[in-house]
């Protein structure tokens, strides 16, 4: 969601800049736009829609000679996706790209219309540029922490002004990281956009100010903060499909491959993992996939422990009434480790002194690094808008989680630990039929409506098939408790409305292919994913049978690969679905 890119050094910046937004599209946006400035002259150019429009303009259009500039991909918050809402704004003296919300944009702008400033967007970014602009008397650092004391909301500001030569850049929950290459210095929203360029990189902390120049400066409300360079592990190649056809299908099949890093060590040592007895109630709190990869872990911990667990989505937990009156633990699921929602839950959890733990993937996040606990998935960069990969880990790190718990209550015993071994060949082998996803996807893809159905932890698994399906492919699809069907929704079945039925939990197998009989006998097309053969249906695929903690771990490829094919047969743009961002760091 908005991506951010910087330049300063002794090239023109346009090559890097077309390419760190690249690299960053994956995080979902809809206009962009790139500022270049020299001693003389500012340059801005701005483009609706993809990245590619606006390298045609950059490139018709007579460059200045310059050797410093910013770039920003923008997913639309204040104002429609325009040219004139997207980013570089300028406002006097000010030139910034901004990834973020002021949320009091508009009482600041009734001031400043006030005073006279004229204003050429909707945006609130535009504000924060005005606001800015009015507390610039020459000093850059003064006029941007006078600014940030007034601003409230979110932002990731790079920022430069029309009479000096440096970069500046400022963050408040919104990441902003700073790279070294040689005499050159970036600024980015992360890692990926800057790899090809330098693996030398520091974290902004929250409202730190840059300075570039011939060096760079940070400073915290006037002292100066020496910065630790870290060195990023994820190579250049992790960006590349390597021969796939989509990030999204590159990143399903690399599934065995991540799983077997992730759970290496906790196979090698399960005392890694912290032990949820210690507790008497958890709750797991996320947004989207990660949400639906807690409901699993929700289930699984509370079928074979006698823990409470809960589920909340981050933006409802963070504002809603929680009593913290039991020994609790918040389970914090991101991937990005920036979601605005689930950062505000886990500050929440943290004030009232409740214990908290994250599972992350990208090492340096705002979660990751606030979180009382973490445990990392090794999911590596995942581009495809769409989580795939990450989800699988996520849900995996709930499995072991969920057993580590059953063998402290003596609920189960250590044999099971044996069959997590085998789940990566058993990914790659449900990976690889690839023909009967596509068979299925040509006999559903042209349909309006599709249900899923399951009961207890199958219902948990179809949630994440329905949202996945539904992003990528723009169908309408929905999950629904096998057995709640009927109570309306079934209205909604009729000739050859697929329903997509997960039957994997023996103990009410028999419930749900009850309720596979109702659809039928409405005419559903009726699928059915399971670990046993269950025939006269229209299709089967059948999984390995599993023990309960592992058994989701087979079936997700399934459902990713069924709403790949389908969207790739109606040609949807998989790897950018429309309105998605990858990383959504607004509420
Ligand atoms: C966005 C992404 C989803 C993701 C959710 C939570 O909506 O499109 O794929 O599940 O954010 O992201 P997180 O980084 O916190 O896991």
């Amino acid at each position: 969601m908005c991506g951010i890119v910087g330049y300063k050094g002794k090239q023109q910046p346009k090559d890097f800049l077309l390419e760190g937004l690249k690299n960053l599209e994956y995080r979902g946006y809809d206009s962009s736009g790139i500022a270049l400035k020299n001693d003389d002259e500012i340059q801005i150019i701005r483009s609706v829609g993809k990245i590619s429009s606006l390298e045609e303009k950059v490139n018709n259009e007579n460059l200045i000679n310059c050797s410093m500039g910013i770039a920003h991909t923008r997913w639309a918050t204040h104002g429609i996706p325009s040219e004139e809402n997207a980013h570089p704004h300028r406002v006097g003296n000010v030139t910034l790209v901004h990834n973020g919300i002021i949320e009091n944009a508009s009482e600041l702008k009734e001031e400043l219309l006030k005073e006279n400033v004229v204003f050429n967007s909707e945006t609130d970014t535009e504000v924060a540029c005005a606001i800015i602009n009015k507390y610039y008397e020459g000093n850059a650092v003064e006029a941007i922490n006078r600014a940030i004391k007034v601003l409230k909301g979110s932002y990731a500001f790079c920022i430069f002004f029309e009479d000096s030569d440096k970069l500046y850049a400022v963050r408040k929950d919104s990441p902003l990281i700073i790279g070294y290459g040689e005499e050159e210095v970036y600024v980015a929203s992360d890692i990926a956009a800057i790899i090809s360029y330098t693996n030398k990189y520091s974290l902004i902390e929250e409202n730190e100010i840059v300075e570039i120049g011939d060096r760079v400066t940070v400073t915290l409300d006037g002292n100066v903060v020496n910065k630790e360079v870290l060195t990023a592990t994820i190579s250049a190649d992790s960006k590349d499909k390597c021969g796939y056809e989509h990030y999204m299908l590159k990143e399903i099949m690399e599934e065995p491959l991540v799983l077997e890093k992730t759970l290496k060590p906790y196979i090698d040592n399960l005392d890694k993992l912290p032990d949820l007895t210690e507790y008497e109630e958890i709750h797991i709190v996320a947004c989207g996939s990660a949400m639906y990869a807690g409901m699993i872990g929700k289930t699984l911990i509370e079928e074979n422990t006698n823990l409470r667990v809960t589920v909340e989505v981050a933006s409802e937990y963070r504002y809603k009434k929680v009593i913290y009156d039991r020994k609790t633990l918040v389970i914090l699921i991101s991937q990005s480790g920036e979601t605005a929602d689930t950062i505000a839950a886990m500050r929440k959890a943290k004030m009232a002194g409740i214990e908290t733990l994250a599972i992350v993937n990208v090492v340096g996040s705002t979660i990751a690094r606030e979180s009382g606990n973490q445990l990392f998935i090794e999911a590596g960069p995942e581009i495809a808008v769409a989580t795939t990969k990450a989800y699988m880990l996520q849900v995996a790190m709930l499995s072991l989680l969920a057993y580590k718990a059953a063998l402290s209550s003596g609920l189960v015993n250590d044999s099971v630990m044996n069959e997590i071994k085998i789940v990566p060949r058993m990914v790659r082998e449900i990976l690889d039929r690839r023909d009967d996803y596509l068979e299925i996807a040509k006999s559903i893809y042209e349909r309006d409506d599709i249900f899923f159905i399951g009961r207890k932890i199958d219902y948990a698994v179809s949630m994440e098939g329905s949202l996945k399906l539904k992003e990528v492919s723009y169908i309408h699809s929905e999950a629904y408790q096998a057995g709640e069907l009927k109570h309306g929704t079934i209205s909604l079945v009729d000739d050859g409305t697929p329903v997509i039925s997960i039957i994997t939990d023996k103990d009410i197998k028999e419930k749900t292919i009850s309720n596979v009989q109702e659809v039928k006998a409405r005419g559903a097309k009726c699928i059915i994913i399971s670990n046993e053969e269950i025939t006269g249906y229209d299709h089967l695929i059948q999984v390995p049978k599993m023990s309960d903690f592992f058994q989701p771990l087979v079936v997700v490829p399934c459902l990713q690969l069924i709403a790949y094919e389908v969207a790739k047969l109606r040609g949807c743009d998989i790897d950018k679905p429309k309105n998605l961002a990858k990383s959504v760091t607004v509420e």
